[in-house]
């Protein structure tokens, strides 16, 4: 899988200061809300679909995006605990080692975002102990390892997010099942980005969630405050910390590379003093799987409200200073800024802490409005040819095959689709032989046979 090649830094590598690098253009929201919105409540029965009004998207069935798995209903004595009105339902996969969700329509080199939601809510009555015995399976983004879904409570949402960019007009992901439980999801979500945001997401990498907090916020900010409906959680109320907050509008510049709301930068974190630092930490997950320790990208988010008097820190990343040139950071007034790492870091210790401490002359203490916390999915060095890929993505939609045929046509190799042989070079593979003959094929050949440019036989 090539997970262990090195990559990143050794030391946190230094963080961009985004005030005074750019002209200002003041954004506008052109974007229309909503659209290139795909919104599917897994185990909804099928053809059906529900308006959520607490954030005005349509929810649909999955029935067109997955033909395999059960769907259920959440056991009722949970249905007051649902935070996401798509977690009253899922679908589960208890036959088959991996089951892909196919989600179309993408734009083959847009970009993304996907996140999965997971909630068991009891839902196959055997009252689990998912403390004892929790369930654990993977989430994989096409080919990759994404993340490891690790559910020891009934009742929390678990949420895989992703920031990709699409190889072909479809994303596919799938659910895999590691020997220890049946599989299942409740929703599924894709938003297309625009493509200059988080210029990590390339074409050769994606990156995944693993924390987003709005400080200072009392309630989940999501759509239609954030239009990508990025999820941004409120802080725990960390002791120490006290809470700023402005009504004022909040400027940004028309290339901010992450357009955090204006609702999130509105509050803030701050410490009692000068002389106490903010400080935040976290880990590499329990029972992350040991191969792929993941590499990290902190975004870390500040607008002051305040402009009368000097507010300057620095921060510390696991124990080194993360300024370029000893600039300690001043946040703009009333208007967006960030820093961000250029490239993932990774500690051997599988523990981060960050540490956000005043300088000297810092009349007030440091402050955080918001911050993100990604880690990389490195792709394989192979891959399926995309035009390939595209040809039996469209040839099953026009005969309704069913069989197998989910995820990546060819790879992995135990997964390949039923009926095909594939060849590879050692970097891409080709669909060499194509058998249709239980899938009562008739009438016109597709034109889209003529695409698999390596087929041999028909
Ligand atoms: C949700 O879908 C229904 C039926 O397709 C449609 O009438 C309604 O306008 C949609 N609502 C939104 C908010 O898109
Ligand atoms: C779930 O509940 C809804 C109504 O509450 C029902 O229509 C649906 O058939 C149930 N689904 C399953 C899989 O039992
Ligand atoms: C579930 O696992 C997480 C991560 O290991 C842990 O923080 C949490 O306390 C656990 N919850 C329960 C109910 O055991
Ligand atoms: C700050 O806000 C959070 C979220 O509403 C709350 O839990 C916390 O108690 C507040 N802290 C203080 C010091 O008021
Ligand atoms: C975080 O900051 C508090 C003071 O605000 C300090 O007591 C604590 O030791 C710090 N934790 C770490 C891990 O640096
Ligand atoms: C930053 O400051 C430290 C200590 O004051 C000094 O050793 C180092 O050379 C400085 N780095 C730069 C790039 O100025
Ligand atoms: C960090 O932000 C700068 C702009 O200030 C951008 O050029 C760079 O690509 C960003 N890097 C990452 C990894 O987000
Ligand atoms: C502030 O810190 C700098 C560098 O750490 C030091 O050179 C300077 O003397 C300090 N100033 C005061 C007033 O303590
Ligand atoms: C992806 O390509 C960029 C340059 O285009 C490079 O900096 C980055 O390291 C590559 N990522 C991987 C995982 O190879």
């Amino acid at each position: 899988m090539g997970l262990n090649k090195s990559m990143g830094c050794t030391i946190p590598c230094l963080i961009f200061l985004a005030a005074s690098l750019l002209h200002v253009h003041v954004h506008s929201d052109d974007d229309s809300l909503g659209e290139g919105f795909i919104n599917i409540d897994c185990g909804l029965p099928d053809g059906s679909s529900y308006l959520d009004e607490k954030i005005g998207l349509n929810y649909t069935s999955d029935d067109g995006y997955i033909d395999t798995g059960e769907n259920h209903n959440i056991s009722a004595e949970y249905n007051a605990h649902e935070l996401l009105r798509s977690s009253l339902n899922l679908r589960s996969f208890p036959n088959g080692g991996r089951n892909c969700y196919t989600l179309s329509p993408a734009t083959a080199g847009l970009k993304y975002l996907v996140r999965a939601t997971f909630m068991h809510g009891n839902y196959d009555g055997k009252e689990r102990d998912l403390i004892r015995s929790p369930l654990v399976f993977d989430v994989y983004m096409g080919l990759h390892f994404w993340d490891r879904i690790y559910v020891n409570s009934s009742t929390t949402i678990y949420v895989a997010e992703a920031i990709i960019v699409a190889a072909v007009s479809s994303v596919s992901v799938c659910l895999i099942d590691i020997g220890r439980g049946t599989p299942f999801l409740s929703s599924m979500e894709m938003r297309k980005m625009k493509s200059s945001l988080y210029p990590a997401a390339m074409h050769n990498q994606s990156i995944a969630l693993q924390e987003r907090h709005s400080l200072g916020a009392s309630s989940l900010v999501r759509y239609p405050d954030d239009p990508y409906d990025r999820l941004w959680w409120p802080s725990q109320g960390t002791s120490g910390w006290l809470n700023l907050s402005t009504t004022s509008e909040i400027k940004r510049y028309s290339t901010d590379p992450f357009e955090v709301p204006v609702r999130v930068l509105q509050t803030a974190v701050t410490s009692p003093t000068t002389s106490t630092p903010l400080n935040l930490s976290w880990e590499v997950p329990s029972g992350w799987p040991a191969m792929v320790l993941p590499g990290y990208y902190l975004n870390m988010y500040y607008t002051d409200f305040q402009e009368q008097r000097l507010r300057a820190f620095d921060v510390y990343y696991n124990g080194y200073l993360w300024v370029p040139n000893n600039l300690s950071i001043t946040p703009n007034y009333l208007f967006s800024d960030y820093s961000n790492a250029t490239a993932p870091f990774t500690d051997n210790s599988g523990f981060y802490n960050v540490r956000i401490i005043a300088t000297n002359t810092s009349v007030l203490p440091p402050m955080l409005n918001a911050y993100e916390i990604n880690y990389l999915i490195q792709h394989d060095d192979t891959a399926t040819d995309t035009q390939d890929v595209e040809a039996m993505m469209n040839i099953k939609t026009e005969y309704q095959v069913e069989k197998n045929w989910m995820g990546d046509p060819c790879l992995p190799e135990k997964y390949t689709w039923i009926g095909l042989t594939c060849k590879s070079d050692g970097v891409t593979s080709r669909v060499k032989t194509l058998d249709m003959s239980n899938s009562g094929l008739q009438g016109v050949i597709s034109e889209q046979f003529s695409l698999l440019k390596s087929l041999q036989h028909l």
